[in-house]
């Protein structure tokens, strides 16, 4: 039995058990993959003793990202420009950490915008938080020409030009409105517009009629950004498919199989999310 599992604090809202219980059922894998929480204090013991007790490897979720990247014995080189991992597997029984994320933005916007070309456009990317931070990493890597980090606080999008360099532009979060107009993207990063968060304010004047706008909050399944762009004629892409996608790769390093991201699961995970979703 190959046992892997997702870590932090708190962990009862993840629903990553319910994807990789999903593939494991598919590919009729004798394996496990739970949910623990595990205290700041004591992530570094739970690491270190992951072999002993049987694990391939984790997730990690918040607020582990980072110092789990500092536990970790080996990282590869996406890992390193981020400071932060989120997903951990045994090699050589050594403690490796990777970080998912970004593959998972792009694969998600990949497949439901396959046309979409990055190189040498401009994204607006609200928040500069952990996820910004994967995401506007993996847009650049893609040869985006700018990124525009806007965040309610001014220094932390200062900090994403800083580690990522001049491309990143920081803007004021009450200029939000003002830089849309020849963004080829918009990704909502921040947790306005998630069940139980206030609401996104964003006036959608000068968005560019071409532009494809994604929101990376997933509960609920669209958001009224989403719902507002649509309603202007915009292509939207849901936050569901990025946390689908970025569970593939720790799925292949810790059971061997690589699992395909189908309707038929996203639709398995909607319906948990939302009972009455319907395609
Ligand atoms: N779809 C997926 O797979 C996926 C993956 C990761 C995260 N997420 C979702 O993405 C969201 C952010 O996650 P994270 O890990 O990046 O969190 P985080 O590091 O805590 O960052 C939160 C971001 O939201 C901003 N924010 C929070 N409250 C705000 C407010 N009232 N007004 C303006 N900005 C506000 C923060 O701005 P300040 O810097 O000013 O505080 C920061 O930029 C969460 O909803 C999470 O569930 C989805």
């Amino acid at each position: 039995m190959i046992k892997a599992c997702v870590i932090g604090w708190p962990i009862s809202h993840s629903r990553s058990p319910l994807i990789h219980g999903y593939w494991l059922k598919q590919h009729g894998i004798d394996g496990s993959y739970s949910r623990i929480p595990v205290e700041p204090e004591n992530l570094a013991t739970f690491l270190g003793g992951l072999k002993e007790a049987g694990f391939a490897g984790c997730n990690v979720t918040l607020p582990h990202k980072e110092q789990a990247f500092d536990i970790v014995q080996h990282t590869d080189e996406s890992t390193r420009r981020l400071g932060a991992v989120n997903t951990v597997f045994i090699r050589g029984g050594e403690i490796h950490g990777t970080n998912t994320d970004g593959e998972g933005f792009l694969d998600s916007l990949k497949s439901k915008v396959p046309a979409l070309s990055l190189n040498g456009q401009r994204a607006v990317v609200l928040g500069a938080g952990g996820a910004a931070m994967a995401i506007v990493n993996a847009l650049l890597l893609q040869g985006m020409s700018e990124v525009a980090v806007v965040n309610r606080s001014p220094g932390k999008a200062e900090q994403l030009r800083l580690r990522f360099g001049g491309k990143v532009r920081p803007v004021l979060w009450q200029q939000r409105a003002d830089v849309l107009d020849d963004a080829a993207l918009v990704v909502n990063t921040t947790s306005l517009g998630m069940k139980g968060q206030p609401g996104l304010e964003l006036d959608l004047f000068r968005l560019n009629p071409q532009a494809v706008v994604t929101d990376i909050v997933y509960t609920p399944l669209r958001t009224r950004l989403l719902e507002d762009a649509s309603a202007r004629g915009n292509v939207t892409v849901e936050g569901l498919g990025m946390l689908l996608h970025q569970a593939v790769r720790g799925f292949e390093l810790w059971f061997g199989v690589r699992p395909v991201v189908t309707d038929e699961l996203h639709d398995f995970v909607a319906r948990d999310i939302d009972p009455d979703y319907a395609r």
